[in-house]
């Protein structure tokens, strides 16, 4: 009975694979009510689950729907996955990078719930851009431009959309196995070969310490490795917002930036250290030698114009990415140094702009965000600029005073 296995889990029990297909097989065909996964997930949250629990549960996620193939494709699959954070628009900078050195990238992405839009409604800012393309058109523009970059599809991994979904409401997305799962099943479902994943921690990450991060990665690392797939990950900082942008055209327009040249900063070098992993990951070949790859297509433009091509592939025009022109000032208080820029006091800031979901219903308003002038370590004057605000039809936002801390 369903409440038997719930009551083992509430009693640190191990359930078999039967017991966890039982249930979570049960609640995705709606035979298991809300009200009982989510004592079985909070159960979960509460007394963890080992580690044959985790790969039979990763196991019975990626077999709730299709598994994509692209072993037709020529050349090592390499994808990426963060785990998200304020202002990370990475994959924005990294696919064209990766691609343009001729490494064929099949990136799904999801939207945003939270703070901010996900990579696919970042990428709906530009206008025209197509994010729900077919597995036939997948196949051909990996054939035309390399690379692709699209929504996942309806069928991959459908277990863990439902779950997802409970878990944003039950209090229970902190639990590492289950982010483990979530992420890993998307993954291997998704057919890539080799896979580099971005854990963040922090303020405005999933999981708050560096500890918390790398039991994280080697957990998924080690889910990888059952099904022969390697997995390399690196931890990143996700206290204070990554670059300058958040908020959906603007993080667009930021990533541009960096395709166009713009060197610097803890955007670009994350974009750089993660590129170059892939590249080394792919190739087979030593990270120096991979960053060096990776330096000259930025430097020489070709990832700026293989962005341009994906963009185009996919219906958009990079150079139609509205944003909003009734922009409202912050101004500093007082002088010091920039201690901190506290990443989710920002979140809540863009959320309240108009840039994020607070539920699956809302619709995003991708003109509006957050353009940072200051970054941690940065010296200021009383009256000097800290942000701008890019507004659009709101009436009333507060800016909290705990975003900038200057000592
Ligand atoms: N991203 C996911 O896909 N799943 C999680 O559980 C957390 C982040």
């Amino acid at each position: 009975m369903i409440k038997d296995i719930i009551d083992k889990k509430r009693r640190g029990l191990f359930l078999t694979r039967d017991e966890l297909e039982s249930i979570f097989m049960g609640y995705l065909n709606g035979n298991v009510k809300d009200y009982q996964m989510s004592s079985l997930l909070m159960a979960i949250c509460i007394n963890g689950l080992c580690k044959e629990e985790i790969f039979n549960l990763t196991d019975i996620f990626i077999k709730s729907g299709e598994v994509l193939d692209f072993s037709d494709i020529d050349g090592v699959k390499v994808d990426k996955h963060s785990t998200g954070g304020i202002g990370d628009k990475t994959t924005l900078v990294i696919v064209p990078i990766v691609a343009s050195l001729g490494i064929p990238v099949i990136k799904m992405s999801g939207r945003g719930l939270g703070y901010t839009g996900g990579t696919i409604d970042k990428l709906e800012s530009i206008k025209g851009f197509r994010i729900d393309l077919t597995n036939e058109e997948i196949n051909d523009s990996i054939k035309k431009v390399g690379a692709v970059i699209t929504g996942q599809t309806a069928n991959l991994v459908p277990l863990d959309k439902v779950i997802y979904a409970l878990r944003d409401v039950t209090a229970t997305t902190s639990s590492i196995p289950l982010i483990a799962i979530s992420i890993m099943s998307k993954k291997i479902a998704a057919g890539a070969d080799k896979i580099l994943l971005d854990v963040k921690y922090g303020k405005g990450a999933l999981v708050s310490t560096y500890e918390e991060a790398l039991e994280l990665g080697s957990l998924m690392q080690e889910i990888g490795a059952k099904y022969n797939k390697e997995v390399r990950y690196i931890i990143s900082s996700m206290n204070s917002p990554l670059g300058k942008c958040i908020g959906n055209a603007l993080e667009v327009r930021e990533a541009l930036e960096v395709l166009k040249g713009e060197k610097g900063g803890d955007f670009y070098n994350l974009c750089v250290d993660i590129a170059s992993n892939m590249v080394s990951m792919a190739k087979n070949i030593e990270i120096d030698y991979a960053k060096k790859m990776v330096e000259e297509v930025l430097n020489n433009n070709k990832a700026y114009y293989k962005f341009v091509d994906i963009v185009k592939n996919q219906g958009g025009d990079v150079e139609n990415i509205p944003i909003s022109d009734n922009i409202y000032r912050v101004y500093s208080k007082n002088s010091g140094t920039i201690k901190e820029i506290d990443a989710l006091e920002i979140g809540k800031l863009s959320l309240m702009l108009g840039a994020g979901r607070k539920s699956k219903e809302d619709t995003i308003d991708y003109s509006v965000g957050i353009v940072l002038n200051v970054k941690v370590g940065d010296k200021v004057n009383t009256n000097d600029l800290l942000m701008s605000l890019y507004i659009n039809n709101i009436n009333k936002f507060e800016v909290s005073d705990n975003i900038f801390k200057i000592e």
